[in-house]
C-alpha cells in the first residue's frame, strides 16, 4: 500500500477531490460544483427578472446592497467566495427573508450560470 502511494505523486490531489466530492454529497448537493457550469445564463436571467429582481439588482455593472440587504448580482459575481457550490448551498435552502422562494435544481443551475456570467464586468 505505502509503496504504491509513493509511486503516485498526484495521490494527494485525488484524495482531496474524493474528499470534496464526499462533502458535497453529504450536503445533499449534486457534485457538479467543480465541473463546468451545467446551467444556461439566458433562462437564468429570465428567471432572475421574474423571481429575484424585486429585491436584487440583477443587471451587469450594478453594484448595490450589502448584507443584510439583498446584494446586487454583480456583487455576488465579484465575490470570490460566491462559488457555484456556495451559491447552490444558499439557493437550495430558503432565503431568511423569503421562505417561499424554492427553486428547482435546473432553475438554480441557470440562475447561477447567469450570476457567474456577470464576472469581470
Ligand atoms: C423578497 C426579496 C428577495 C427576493 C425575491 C430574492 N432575494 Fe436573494 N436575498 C434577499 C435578502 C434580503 C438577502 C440578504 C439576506 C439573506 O441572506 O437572506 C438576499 C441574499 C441573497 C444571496 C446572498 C447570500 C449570501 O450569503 O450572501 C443570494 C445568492 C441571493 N439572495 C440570490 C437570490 C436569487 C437567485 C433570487 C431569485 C431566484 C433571489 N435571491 C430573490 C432578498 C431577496
Amino acid at each position: 500500500m505505502g509503496v504504491q502511494a509513493g509511486r503516485i505523486p498526484s495521490m494527494g490531489k485525488c484524495l482531496f477531490a474524493i474528499l470534496a466530492g464526499g462533502l458535497a454529497g453529504l450536503a445533499g448537493i449534486a457534485a457538479a460544483g467543480a465541473r463546468e457550469l451545467p446551467g444556461d445564463p439566458v433562462p437564468g436571467r429570465a428567471l432572475a427578472l421574474e423571481a429575484c429582481v424585486e429585491c436584487h439588482e440583477i443587471e451587469p455593472g450594478e453594484r448595490e446592497g450589502k448584507l443584510p440587504d439583498p446584494p446586487a448580482f454583480q456583487n455576488l459575481a465579484d465575490d470570490p467566495a460566491m462559488t457555484v457550490l456556495a451559491l447552490r448551498v444558499f439557493l437550495v435552502t430558503p432565503h431568511t427573508n423569503m421562505p417561499g422562494l424554492i427553486l428547482t435544481h435546473a432553475e438554480i443551475d441557470d440562475v447561477i450560470a447567469y450570476i457567474h456570467s456577470l464576472k469581470d464586468q
